[in-house]
């Protein structure tokens, strides 16, 4: 029996698939581009993607509206036999509404799957090197303009921290957990831009802007209205300190402290 990673092309997806084919599991990656092709708006092929599988490491992309899809594909999967799973949301998700697409995907794995762990992870520092920031970043010459103050902090966590809490899910018994994941300490936007200079972000220079020139930053580059509202409820919720926090939750998934931005800087040195 094997592993679906879905989300497999992903920042987190990608290094979870990557560490158990490492460890000689069977696994596969699923997602639009993986080679377990997977489209949440395509059922066609679905009965194939659960073929053979027992456990499932879920993500379900940001501002899609694809939750109720995810949660028909989680049905698929419990039909076949799939019996733990390994949810990926974001750090607050159980304070959304039970009808958004995080939260369904959460509320509908517990009540399909006998061992279910959900983690919650904050923005990742791979945001700046390979995700939204840096794609924001690379059509503006290293210029980041976000919807946030000078001084709002979050506790940036580093994908491969995530990415190990899922698989010491996947492999170990951590059903019924719900790990909030935080880096060890609370950054500004400016610091993490400041440090990351000279690595491989194309993030130069970092600016405050309002909710509404983000909007029109993000409509310009052909993002639905969708995510950018997503994105911009997830940046208001940082303004408001929500993002600040640091949890113990990595030390009690991995039994080590979270990888610190000066960690990360080193190896994302070009
Ligand atoms: N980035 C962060 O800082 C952060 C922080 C906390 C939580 N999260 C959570 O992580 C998840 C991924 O977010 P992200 O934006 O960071 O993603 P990402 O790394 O870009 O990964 C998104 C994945 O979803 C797949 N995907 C997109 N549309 C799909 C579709 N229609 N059918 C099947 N697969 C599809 C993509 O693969 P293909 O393109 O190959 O299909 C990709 O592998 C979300 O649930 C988000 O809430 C992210």
């Amino acid at each position: 029996m094997s592993t679906l990673v879905t989300g497999a092309t992903g920042m987190v997806g990608r290094r979870v698939l990557t560490e158990l084919r490492r460890r000689g599991l069977p696994v596969r990656g699923a997602s639009r581009g993986s080679e377990q092709r997977l489209d949440w708006t395509d059922t066609s092929n679905w009965g194939e993607a659960v073929a053979d599988v027992s456990r499932i490491f879920v993500v379900t992309p940001v501002g899609s509206a694809l939750g109720h899809r995810v949660a028909a594909f989680l049905e698929r999967a419990a039909e076949a036999g799939v019996g733990k799973a390994v949810v990926m949301s974001a750090m607050g998700t159980e304070h959304a509404p039970s009808d958004s697409d995080q939260r369904a995907a959460e509320f509908k794995a517990k009540e399909l799957f006998d061992r279910v762990t959900v983690l919650r992870p904050n923005w990742l520092f791979q945001d700046f090197t390979e995700g939204v920031f840096a794609a924001l970043a690379r059509s503006r010459n290293g210029r980041l303009q976000l919807p946030v103050k000078r001084r709002t902090p979050v506790s940036f966590v580093d994908a491969r921290d995530v990415a190990a809490a899922a698989v010491a899910a996947l492999v170990d018994d951590h059903g019924g957990k719900e790990y909030t994941l935080t880096g060890p300490e609370a950054l500004t936007f400016r610091e993490v831009v400041r440090q990351t200079k000279g690595t491989d972000s194309p993030v130069w220079r970092f600016k405050p802007v309002d909710e509404a020139t983000f909007y029109y930053r993000a409509a310009d580059r052909g993002w639905g209205d969708r995510y950018i509202d997503t994105l911009n409820e997830r940046f208001a919720a940082a303004v408001a300190g929500r993002a600040a926090e640091t949890t113990d939750d990595v030390r009690a998934a991995l039994g080590r402290e979270p990888i610190p931005l000066a960690r990360f800087i080193r190896e994302s040195t070009l």
